[in-house]
């Protein structure tokens, strides 16, 4: 090993903060971030997210002022989540043109068309039994699935959806939105495929916001956090299927997956900071034990690092107000 010290002193480069700020590597915009929200039907009044602290489940009839005041914060995108009251075997609500999943769409996209409305599309938070999709004999059925998720995709879409991201983990999920929406003439309408979306226990505090009961577990479908080889593969085959851009959920945890594919694919990547990342900054930094801000800033900040090209936060709206 060559010693160059002392010809080198790296500590020359971090003096002072301009010459940090001149020879940072990375940086974070409101231009980076997404913010998931929680829409429930029937509810006269924000509700608290008791799992995560300073977010509340939006009552539908009042979305377009909450779209209004993200906006005025500096939002640019959204992605919808439906807390519904009108659950089935199949999530059928989800299919119509007048059920929770369009009627969100369309209001947060009327109160302020140019925030970007990103549909989650998925099964869960429709279904009574809280899979992503249809079962028979205690199996999501995949075939049959894909099938209602490119009419779904359609349903989003024609309540003015600007993007089109299936969370399901369905083989084919993919090829079968974009046939689906390709035959409605939405040909411009992106894919945001959760590509690489693991079977993660970071998705708790998620489960209580969106009020999804689960029985069972979803390792059929999601993949074993224990492997990355197995994310490539996934990636590699939501690209050949058409996805536009790609994604790893969770974030933090998943940062070398992140990593590889930022390396192997030349699709925008997205990543998805999960509820149980946000829960555990938030409950840490209540109980005094670290400095919110700057924790947050820096876990950002680490998510595009190590590739991502957009975050998924559900501190969106903080980095807003705090006008970092
Ligand atoms: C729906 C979906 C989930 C999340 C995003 N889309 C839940 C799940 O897969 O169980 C989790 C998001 C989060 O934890 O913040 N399939």
């Amino acid at each position: 090993m060559v010693q160059n010290f002392p010809n080198v002193r790296m500590r020359r480069l971090r003096s002072n903060q301009v010459m940090r700020d001149l020879l940072q590597e990375h940086t974070l915009s409101m231009n980076d971030l997404i913010y998931p929200i929680f829409v429930e039907e029937g509810l006269d009044d924000y509700a608290p997210v008791n799992s995560m602290p300073g977010i509340f489940r939006i009552p539908e009839r009042r979305l377009d002022g909450a779209i209004k005041e993200f906006a005025a914060a500096g939002i640019r995108a959204v992605m919808t989540f439906g807390v519904s009251h009108n659950k089935d075997a199949t999530g059928s609500d989800a299919m119509k043109r007048d059920g929770l999943l369009a009627r969100m769409i369309k209001r947060a996209k009327d109160a302020v068309p140019e925030m970007m409305v990103i549909s989650d599309t998925c099964f869960c938070e429709y279904t009574s039994h809280g899979h992503c999709g249809v079962l028979h004999g205690g199996e999501v059925q995949n075939d049959h699935t894909i099938e209602n998720l490119g009419v779904q995709s359609v349903i989003a879409a024609e309540a003015g959806a600007d993007m089109i991201a299936p969370s399901s983990m369905m083989d084919g999920q993919v090829w079968a939105i974009r046939k689906a929406l390709d035959a409605s003439g939405f040909i411009n309408l992106p894919v945001m495929a959760y590509s690489s979306k693991f079977a993660s226990a970071f998705y708790g505090p998620f489960r209580a916001a969106a009020g999804c009961d689960l029985e069972g577990d979803r390792k059929t479908y999601q993949m074993n956090p224990m492997n990355s080889r197995e994310a490539l593969r996934e990636s590699e085959e939501d690209e050949a299927e058409g996805a536009d851009i790609l994604m790893v959920k969770p974030a933090m945890p998943y940062l070398d997956v992140l990593s590889q594919i930022k390396h192997r694919s030349l699709l925008p990547l997205a990543a998805y900071q999960v509820s149980g990342e946000y829960a555990m900054i938030k409950f840490a930094a209540a109980a005094g034990a670290i400095d919110e801000d700057r924790v947050v800033l820096e876990s950002l900040g680490a998510i595009k690092r190590a590739g991502a090209d957009l975050i998924l936060t559900y501190f969106a709206m903080d980095v807003a107000r705090s006008g970092f």
